[in-house]
């Protein structure tokens, strides 16, 4: 909880913080790589640094658990927090980390600020600091400490790589090392590991998209990202027989173990979190209401769609609805963007959204509007969460 010290200021400073964050965080970024270069081989992606993503996810954090911190003193926002965990535990943060942080990000606020940052403002914006490295710190040891084996990086053999969907591309792996494999759960990821041709680590997460109970396989499907640096590696110079280096299996997207029924909503490549969702429901023949909603630009681009097809077509109560932005023959699709008008939520349904930020704020409010407790919504963003930021 924030002491009674620091309450005031916080409140006083939050809004300047607020509107010069977004020139602290390069700052703090430039210092970072300067003193320690090596952050940028395997934990920090070069492209995410490059397109200012990574930077308004961190920032937008910091002032979200501030303004948390305010309006809830006796709680924390442990959906935020839960999410940053998984995604720097799936990168291997380690606790060492937290100071070499802390001293660049409030060197770069002291340069930024000026006389403005007072001892004052200094000393109640590193209590926020810490109540929130505690916070992430405590969520990633027991994260850590879940998994069969305390193995950052196990190598994986690639042992089939098949097209789904115009530009993407599923790749199965079989263990190629004798570190104990932790099972998944479906809607979780893993950090896929490389070496680029420039001698360079980069580490991005995919979806597991198949089942995920198997100690023997892991199963992700990525789509071309041909501005990116890892899936153009992935897709043009991975092949069968290759190893990769795959993390153990993170991400907060849980699917409960109770009868209610389960709306997958998703757009383009966020299908694959959805599709190992319905494998696992198909596996383990499930009766429970599932209504699945995919949008794509068109239909050819829907990776998985076999797969999810006979998924829905196993489960007794599942039913499919697709929207193609152009539509052609598929004669199951309505044309244009998704829309939840006419769609009927069933009552207590849970939602998992994932992909297009667009996509998810839109039928996110569509689907509170028709009664969906917001806290029955979960998601999955891929790359760094701007919504924290919103
Ligand atoms: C990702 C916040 C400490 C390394 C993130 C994200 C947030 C965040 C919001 C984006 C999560 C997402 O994908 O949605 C914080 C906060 C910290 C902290 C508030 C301290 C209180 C650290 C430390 C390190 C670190 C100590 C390592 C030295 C990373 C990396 C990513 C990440 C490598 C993924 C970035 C990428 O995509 O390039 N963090 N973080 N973070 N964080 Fe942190």
């Amino acid at each position: 909880m924030l002491s009674e010290q620091s309450r005031p200021v916080i409140e006083a400073t939050l809004p300047v913080i607020g509107e010069r964050i977004g020139e602290i965080t390069p700052k703090f970024y430039a210092r970072l790589f300067t003193a320690h270069p090596e952050l940028l081989d395997g934990m920090f992606s070069r492209a995410n640094q490059q397109n200012g993503t990574q930077q308004r996810a961190l920032a937008g954090s910091i002032a979200a658990f501030a303004s948390h911190l305010l309006a809830h003193p006796d709680t924390l926002p442990e959906a935020v927090l839960s999410r940053i965990a998984h995604k720097h535990a799936a990168l291997g943060i380690p606790e060492s980390g937290y100071p070499i942080v802390y001293d660049h990000l409030f060197a770069a606020i002291a340069d930024d600020l000026g006389d403005a940052c007072t001892p004052e403002v200094a000393a109640a914006w590193t209590e926020v600091y810490w109540l929130m490295a505690d916070a992430l710190i405590a969520i990633e040891r027991g994260l850590y400490a879940r998994q069969a084996n305390d193995v950052m990086w196990a190598e994986w053999r690639v042992t089939a790589k098949e097209a789904a969907g115009a530009g993407s591309i599923t790749f199965r792996l079989a263990p190629a090392d004798e570190t104990p494999v932790t099972r998944a759960t479906p809607g979780q990821y893993v950090s896929v590991r490389v070496q680029l041709a420039d001698g360079l680590h980069q580490a991005r997460q995919y979806s597991l998209s198949d089942r995920v109970d198997s100690l023997t396989e892991r199963v992700f499907t990525t789509k071309l990202d041909e501005g990116g640096e890892v899936s153009p590696f992935l897709h043009g110079h991975v092949n069968v027989g290759d190893v990769v280096e795959l993390s153990n299996p993170y991400g907060d997207i849980e699917l409960d173990d109770t009868d209610a029924p389960i709306v997958l909503a998703t757009a383009g490549i966020g299908c694959t979190p959805s599709a190992s969702i319905l494998q696992s429901l198909a596996g383990s023949a499930s009766r429970r209401p599932v209504l699945v909603l995919h949008a794509e630009q068109r239909a050819e681009n829907w990776a998985l769609e076999a797969q999810m097809r006979e998924a829905v077509a196993a489960l007794p109560n599942a039913e499919l609805r697709l929207w193609l932005e152009e539509p052609t023959t598929a004669a199951d699709a309505e044309a244009g963007f998704m829309s939840l008008d006419g769609v009927e939520m069933p009552a207590g349904a849970k939602l998992y959204l994932c992909g297009p930020l667009p996509f998810m704020r839109s039928i996110r409010s569509q689907a509170i509007a028709a009664g969906v407790a917001p806290t029955d919504i979960h998601y999955e963003v891929f790359g760094p969460d701007v919504w924290l930021a919103a």
